[in-house]
């Protein structure tokens, strides 16, 4: 099980206090000094650093084994990430879209040179529950789709749905690789 770890990145917090801020905000009505004020203003604006910091996270891909898959968190909700075999990665592409209740290329919910990794939001998109990892009609451990036990819905083993009432494929979040073998989520 891999922990992520929160990016570090931190904002520069606001020093200005309430009057300075008030001063600082007449003085930008007044035209007075427009460009000096502009950043004071602007960082008193920034989210905090803690709040930075459940926007995006880190995971170290290297102990997730080929097969695997792990949940980690990411702004509240779970957010699964496989590691998928060049099996599941075949038998994702083989299929035809015109199966598919919400088309969807494989190649188009992963990134190009880091295809056996598959990245998503872990909730259904019927109502909201959290699907099973490697369970349903295409789960498996030569599969590893996911299967939502609150209705019954079947996604395949790149997370799109095949069968049962949720109407769209499970979400890609916004991610970038630091490296081979870490992503930035958000
Ligand atoms: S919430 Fe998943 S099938 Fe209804």
């Amino acid at each position: 099980m891999s922990h992520p770890s929160k990016n570090t990145t931190s904002s520069i917090q606001p020093e200005t206090t309430r009057r300075d801020f008030m001063v600082l905000a007449g003085s930008a009505l007044a035209g007075v000094g427009a460009a000096s004020v502009a950043w004071p203003f602007v960082s008193s604006m920034n989210p905090a650093a803690d709040v930075l910091a459940l926007s995006s996270i880190e995971v170290d891909l290297a102990p997730i084994q080929p097969g695997q898959t792990i949940k980690v968190k990411w702004r509240g909700v779970p957010v699964f990430i496989r590691h998928r075999t060049p099996d599941n990665i075949k038998e994702a592409r083989n299929v035809p879209l015109s199966d598919l209740p919400d088309p969807q290329a494989d190649e188009d919910r992963v990134q190009k040179g880091h295809e056996q990794w598959l990245i998503m939001v872990g909730v259904c998109t019927h109502l909201g529950c959290i699907p099973l990892s490697g369970a349903g009609d295409y789960g498996g451990a030569e599969h590893g789709g996911w299967f939502c036990p609150c209705h019954g819905s079947h996604y395949d083993t790149a997370g799109r749905i095949r069968k049962g009432p949720a109407p769209k494929n499970l979400v890609v979040p916004q991610y970038a690789f630091l490296s081979d073998n870490r992503v930035k989520i958000g």
